[in-house]
């Protein structure tokens, strides 16, 4: 079983795998091969709800999600992605929805896109027993803010202001660090600044891990982001076996004598 602690302590070790997940299918493989952490992101907004953004993801889509990713979880440790305001408006409304994270999904930890706003409450989550992943860099929550996904941290006073908040979350005890979507040489500092794990999406080789998204990885996604690569193509497997089943179907070849059940099969059971 992957603690948070087994992550932490494989900063300068090993390399730390993370893949995102959700739903128990994929969850089992994700598992079964070994990577490290399951990350039930609030990516599937885009990736498997048919959304522009994560915006509209809710706490019930996550912990929905989180839960079926758990139950098919053995040894990798599952983070479930807080959604949009699900904290932030104040410390109670995240406690709470962080709990339900742990109490009813059976998630091991919580992710944040994290700011100054955050940075009490992973000292407080922590506190209470619910570990933090904090996620610095591209924010995707923030979207409407920032006009699109851009790259961050790619001033001298943004990079800074990235290590800075770093430094500040894991200092209130968060385990690990994602960090999207900014210079190399950025995540390579920010990497050395703390003593915990950085796990990169487009943040370059010198972090801690990687994390990409399931859809990307496994070649089911429309658009890649300019950072991602498809290690298979399971969207020309799925095309086939589906016109494999319309065709065999029209032409009557499909049930054959092997799926079929005639009465005279009954008649054989007495
Ligand atoms: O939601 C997600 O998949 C994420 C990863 C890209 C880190 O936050
Ligand atoms: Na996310």
């Amino acid at each position: 079983m992957t603690s948070v602690q087994t992550v932490r302590s494989m900063k300068g070790e090993e390399a730390i795998t993370m893949l995102t997940a959700y739903d128990a299918p994929t969850a089992a493989l994700v598992d079964e091969a070994g990577i490290d952490v399951v990350l039930v992101g609030d990516s599937m907004g885009n990736a498997v709800m048919g959304y522009e953004t994560t915006v509209p993801v809710t706490m019930e889509d996550v912990l929905s999600r989180t839960a079926a990713v758990a139950r098919a979880t053995d040894d990798a440790l599952v983070v479930a992605d807080m959604p949009f305001l699900s904290y932030g408006p104040d410390e109670a409304t995240g406690v709470e929805n962080a709990g339900r994270l742990l109490k009813e999904a059976d998630a091991d930890a919580v992710k944040l896109e994290c700011g100054e706003h955050t940075v009490d409450l992973t000292e407080r989550l922590t506190q209470l027993g619910i570990p933090v992943q904090a996620h610095l860099g591209l924010t995707p929550q923030h979207v409407n803010q920032l006009g699109g996904y851009f790259r961050q941290g790619t001033t001298r006073e943004a990079a800074q202001a990235i290590i800075d908040l770093a430094e500040a979350h894991a200092d209130a005890g968060a385990f690990s660090l994602v960090l999207e979507h900014v210079p190399a040489n950025v995540a390579a500092q920010v990497t050395e600044a703390i003593d915990i794990p950085t796990i990169g999406i487009g943040a370059g080789p010198d972090c801690d891990g990687q994390v990409l998204v399931i859809t990307d990885v496994l070649g089911l996604s429309d658009r890649l982001p300019p950072f991602a690569e498809a290690f298979g193509d399971v969207k020309s497997e799925m095309e086939s076996a589906l016109s494999g089943y319309k065709n065999a179907v029209e032409n009557g070849e499909f049930p054959d004598e092997a799926h079929a059940h005639s009465d005279d099969d009954l008649d054989g059971l007495y």
